[in-house]
Parts: C-alpha cells; sequence; structure tokens
C-alpha cells in the first residue's frame, strides 16, 4: 500500500478514524468493535467487488439497496431494519456501509434506527462520500415533503477513503466531488491545488472533521461546510434533481461569490479567485440549466432548510466564511444577473 493518512474526528468518547490511502478497503476490517460478531453490509450492485471489504474473523450478510434517490426512502429503511434483525444482528454487531453518499446516508440511518443504534463503519467509494457525506455523522432519507427531512446524527465507528474506488469513478460523478472539494478552498482559505490529490483529499477531510469537532449538530459554524449550497439547492429542486447535488454546488459557490460582492464583503478579484479554484482548478465549466426563472429560484432559497431567518447565505469575506441572515432580494437579483452573465458563453 502506498502513503495512507488517517484523519481524525476528535469527539470525545466517539472520536473516530478516516483512513486515506490506495488500498485502504483492507483496513476495514481493524476498524470494527472489538465485540461484534456479525457485520452487515450495505450497499448497491455496481460497486467493484475489490472495495467490498473482507472480515474473516465475523459472520457476514450483504444487503444491496436500489440505486436512484426514490431508494432513499423510509421504505428501504425498514427493510434493511427487517432483514438486519433476521440475520441475528445484535446491537454488538455492526453495519458497514460501502458506497457513495446515498449508501453512506441510508447504512448510518439504519443503523442508527436499529436496537436504537448500533456502530456503522464507512467505505466511501466515491469521491463525494469521501470529502463529505461519510464523515461527520449527518444521516438521512427523503420523504415526498423534501429531501433529507428525516435522519439522525449518527457517528461511524471508523471511515475507509480508498482512493482506488476513484479510478473507476464515473467521470459525471468525479465532477460532483470536485465540484465540493473547491468548497474547502474558501472554507480554509488555503491553496488546496498546490497539494497533490492524494493529499487535497485527505486535507479536505480534516478541514471537515475540524468542523465537525467544534460544532457536530450545526448550531454554528458547521453551517460554513453548505457555503455554495443555498443556490445549489434551489437549482436541484428546480432542475428536479437533473442537475446533480455537486454540480449544483459548483454553480452556488460562483453565485456566492459574485452575492458577496454585489453586497461589498469581497473584491472582484476573489469573484476570480472562485472561477479559478471552480473552472480551472477542477475543470468545471458549466452554464446554468436552460428555463430556470430568477423568481422560482429565490423563492426555493427562502424555502431552503438552512434558512436560520429570512434568505440566510454563507458569504466570503476578507476575514473567511460568514454566516449572513436577511440577504436583500434586490442585492440576490442583482447577483444573479451577474453570475447568468458571465457563465452565458458569448458569441
Ligand atoms: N454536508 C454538510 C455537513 O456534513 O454538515
Amino acid at each position: 500500500m502506498s502513503e495512507m493518512n488517517r484523519v481524525t474526528v476528535d469527539l470525545g468518547d466517539r472520536t473516530y478514524s478516516v483512513v486515506v490511502g490506495h488500498g485502504t478497503v483492507a483496513e476495514t476490517a481493524s476498524l470494527l468493535p472489538e465485540k461484534s460478531k456479525r457485520v452487515a453490509v450495505v450497499t448497491q450492485s455496481g460497486i467493484p467487488a475489490s472495495l467490498i471489504p473482507h472480515f474473516p474473523n465475523h459472520q457476514v450478510t450483504i444487503h444491496e439497496i436500489g440505486i436512484g434517490e426514490e431508494h432513499k426512502s423510509l421504505t428501504t429503511i425498514a427493510a434493511l431494519c427487517s432483514a438486519f434483525a433476521q440475520s441475528g444482528l445484535t446491537r454488538n454487531d455492526v453495519v458497514v456501509g460501502v458506497g457513495g453518499g446515498m449508501v453512506t446516508d441510508i447504512a448510518g440511518f439504519a443503523a442508527a434506527s436499529y436496537h436504537r443504534g448500533i456502530p456503522v463503519v464507512h467505505v466511501a467509494t466515491s469521491l463525494l462520500a469521501m470529502i463529505d457525506a461519510a464523515v461527520g455523522g449527518k444521516t438521512g432519507v427523503n420523504i415526498p415533503e423534501g429531501k433529507n427531512l428525516v435522519g439522525a446524527y449518527w457517528q461511524p465507528h471508523g471511515v475507509i477513503c480508498d482512493l482506488d474506488a476513484l479510478e473507476s469513478l464515473p467521470a459525471r460523478e468525479m465532477r460532483c466531488g470536485l465540484g465540493e472539494m473547491a468548497k474547502y478552498h474558501f472554507i480554509a482559505r488555503e491553496n488546496l491545488d498546490e497539494l497533490p490529490f492524494a493529499q487535497r483529499v485527505a486535507r479536505s477531510i480534516e478541514i471537515k472533521a475540524e468542523i465537525v469537532a467544534a460544532d457536530e449538530r450545526e448550531g454554528g459554524v458547521r453551517a460554513l461546510l453548505n457555503y455554495g449550497h443555498t443556490l445549489a439547492h434551489a437549482i436541484e429542486i428546480e432542475t428536479n434533481f437533473a442537475m446533480a447535488h455537486g454540480e449544483a454546488v459548483a454553480l452556488g459557490l460562483l453565485f456566492a461569490a459574485h452575492l458577496g460582492h454585489v453586497m461589498g464583503r469581497i473584491t472582484s478579484e476573489r469573484v476570480d479567485e472562485h472561477y479559478r479554484v471552480v473552472n480551472e482548478v477542477y475543470g468545471i465549466d458549466l452554464v446554468m440549466p436552460s428555463g430556470l426563472v430568477a423568481d422560482r429560484l429565490i423563492d426555493a432559497m427562502g424555502r431552503d432548510k438552512k434558512a436560520l431567518e429570512s434568505i440566510t447565505f454563507i458569504l466570503d469575506s476578507a476575514e473567511g466564511l460568514e454566516i449572513v441572515p436577511g440577504v436583500r432580494e434586490s442585492d440576490i437579483r442583482t447577483a444573479l444577473t451577474e453570475f447568468v452573465g458571465r457563465l452565458t458563453p458569448r458569441v
């Protein structure tokens, strides 16, 4: 195995490690709780067999969940919990989620619910899951009234990020992960692009780990992880999820830069830096999906579940990112016009 990084998420007696590197799936068994005898692996078809860990000293059952947002549901949680019970899983045993963010969200929530909470270990197989979904303990499913509206904070016992998984990741999924990765440049105000890619993954996880350790339940600073997400959620809703989350976040970061500039919080050079990171460092060169209407986007942003009072944004400033409530609609409109104008290729 080449170089391995171990990032610690420091949460007192729930502290855990995130193991990052090539071939780290082989480390998964070492992260299981000592007393566990049975492992319920939750995964999806299409995950390469080489990423499913081996547990020679455990009794293992494999549970595949469906592909697609419609399976991110309470029905899936109920089916998993029944399957866990039928395979004799006890509260001393462990769930292992192997997959992208959807799998780790579902495996985490099923583990949080079964026997009122049993340990879970995640093997993140997408970039987005490695640097975001699998770390930090947010789990959940969708209900007809909203995405991720039902869930629990349930910290994993450990997380594996095997960079070999990225070699077979479809290009669009990779782009989604890169969209989320771009936000860490602005959260940490570091030139992460100076780091080799593997170290950049580890550093992104470390930045998230520090924030989660400081504010596990998003009473304050954890909200900074939602930089770029207010417009992103609106775009996802208004395109009926045809635009994927990480892609929408990339656009949301650029919009947030324009909004920060319109509000006099950052310079135009700082706006350019957002474009440099998103377009040049990560090669994400998207335009706004056609048919989106400013009024509807603004309405959707106002309904965003992260809103604290009126329309709240995470915005940049000379001192770093800040939570900014009460953003004026006129500023949002001006920023949207500037943003769409700059994105649209000129002929
Ligand atoms: N994905 C944002 C968070 O974990 O808080």
